[in-house]
């Protein structure tokens, strides 16, 4: 799949995320819990280096339950500090706040053994476009009692929100650019809208997805389009099939197959095709 990204872009976004860095002691990884694999960005660990980071599953409410189980599981084995949420119920915040906390307790007992009390613990939110990075803000910011002010000299412009009895927020997440290095993972991120409509082929992105329901899901595309079985074998068919049931149709009867594709899109997006998980732990055996 052509995707057009843009190499200054990330390497404007990579600076900018390294110089907040500086400012936090606690990064919160913001991964989508249907891609946890693809929506991550490798070279997160070398601008983080050892600062502590949480792994934090957003949308989980439209994962496959026992896959986030899964996923769970496969990173607690590796040793990471992981939560599965949801920021639109607020589901898992909680989990959320108290393994940042976790996070940042050497840091506060470190500071304590110093004499230091009250040493605020700052925090940033990393993760590509759409995850959900600025909904998990403002449901944090919901809660908040205190809004601190900026520090003059240090963090001259920055806004940081009080989370709990000693975190701080803040308020501006770090944009990482998706990782697009194959042509699986750029679905991936297409079909969940990691990446911009405008700069990938929609269409390609719905016959896809047409395949992968076919294959995988075809009670929950025969019952959401009230399709007959069989249903055909070829993706550009099955899309027709889809159009006349829906009555996508131009004057003259002409198939409107632009509509439909964003129909089917939409769909996937709002769930109305039930929840999906489309990347698996990779050590599958170990978990
Ligand atoms: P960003 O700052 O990382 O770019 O993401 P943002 O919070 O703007 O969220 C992107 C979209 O994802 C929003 O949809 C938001 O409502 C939705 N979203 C965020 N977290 C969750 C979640 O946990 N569960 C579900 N189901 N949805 C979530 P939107 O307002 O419709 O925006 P868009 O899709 O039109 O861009």
């Amino acid at each position: 799949m052509d995707i057009n990204w843009f190499p200054g872009h990330m390497a404007k976004a990579q600076r900018m995320i390294v110089k907040d860095i500086h400012l936090v002691d606690v990064i919160v990884e913001l991964l989508d819990a249907r891609i946890p694999a693809s929506s991550s960005n490798p070279m997160i660990s070398d601008m983080i280096q050892s600062k502590p980071k949480v792994i934090a599953l957003n949308k989980s409410d439209m994962a496959e339950t026992e896959i986030t189980q899964k996923w769970l599981k496969f990173y607690r084995q590796q040793g990471q500090l992981v939560v599965a949420f949801d920021a639109i119920s607020g589901r898992g915040i909680k989990d959320l706040v108290n393994q940042i906390e976790v996070a940042a307790r050497p840091k506060i007992q470190a500071a304590q053994a110093k004499g230091i009390k009250n040493r605020p613990i700052r925090v940033m939110i990393l993760g590509i476009p759409n995850v959900g990075k600025s909904s998990l803000i403002n449901r944090l910011k919901g809660s908040a009692t205190v809004r601190t002010a900026d520090k003059p000299g240090v963090t001259r412009g920055k806004q940081w929100i009080k989370i709990g009895k000693n975190l701080e927020l803040l308020d501006t997440p770090g944009v990482l650019w998706p990782k697009l290095d194959s042509a699986e993972v750029a679905f991936k991120l297409a079909v969940t809208g990691a990446i911009n409509d405008d700069v990938y082929d929609v269409e390609k992105v719905v016959l896809t997805l047409l395949t992968l329901l076919r294959d995988n899901y075809h009670e929950r595309l025969t019952v959401r389009y009230g399709l007959e079985s069989p249903i055909p074998e070829d993706s550009e068919e099955l899309l027709k099939k889809i159009a006349l049931k829906r009555g996508c149709l131009r004057a003259g009867g002409i198939i409107d197959s632009e509509k439909t594709i964003r129909i089917v899109l939409s769909d996937f997006r709002l769930g109305k095709l039930g929840r999906f998980s489309l990347d698996i732990p990779e050590q599958d055996s170990l978990v």
